[in-house]
């Protein structure tokens, strides 16, 4: 990807996006739209693959057909909001590996602090598309993206629903090699490192916590 941000402006997604954020859409709906709006961005983080061709039969001549090139690619659920997008996307993906990284806040020095990591071997050969759904100060995404390149990981996409421009701008400076891929730019993050106007919390809105 060329892009550092692509913005999928598309309309579907953009419509889903608003019943997302309307505090009165129920949990199951939002968990639905979730789902149907992560495959609509999957289908943009993927757009540039690297391909090949195989040779087949069809029923009437043998073909040369494009075919994915490469290692399986490896979804990584920044946790726990991030496997909210997961479902969806093995739905488009079925083959994909699936790590997971878990982080904390330390509430003495606001740094995120490790409590899971666990990502699929070879992880260095493969593209590896790390999501989670909000990227709003940009600092468990920039240390879940130090965990995947010390552990490897070479070729690094991420994908999430919403973004601050000041999550942008972390994660620019700290990871300038990783493309993000979103749904929206919001205004601005809150005194509480909310997004704004955003949606909430994520993982409150989608596991129906608060
Ligand atoms: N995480 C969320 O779930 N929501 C925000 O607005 C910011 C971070």
């Amino acid at each position: 990807m060329t892009e550092h941000v692509t913005h999928v402006s598309h309309p579907l997604v953009q419509h889903k996006l608003t019943l997302m954020r309307d505090q009165n859409t129920s949990t199951a709906v939002f968990r639905q739209l979730l789902r149907e709006i992560s495959q609509l961005l999957a289908y943009e983080v993927t757009r540039e693959l690297p391909m090949t061709t195989k040779r087949i039969d069809t029923p009437l001549e043998p073909m040369d057909a494009p075919t994915l090139d490469g290692k399986k690619l490896a979804l990584v659920s920044i946790l726990r909001a991030g496997n909210g997008l997961l479902d969806g996307i093995l739905e488009l993906i079925p083959s994909a590996r699936v790590g997971f990284v878990g982080l904390y806040r330390d509430e003495e020095t606001l740094k995120p602090v490790q409590y899971y990591f666990k990502v699929p071997t070879e992880i260095e050969d493969r593209l590896v598309i790390a999501v989670d759904p909000m990227l709003a100060t940009g600092n468990s995404s920039v240390a879940a993206i130090d965990l995947l390149k010390q552990a490897g990981a070479r070729n690094i996409r991420f994908l999430c629903l919403l973004a601050a421009p000041e999550g942008i701008a972390r994660m620019k400076e700290a990871h300038p090699d990783v493309p993000i891929v979103t749904a929206a730019i919001d205004s601005n993050l809150n005194e509480k490192g909310y997004i704004v106007p955003g949606l909430g919390d994520a993982g409150d809105r989608m596991f129906g916590t608060k």
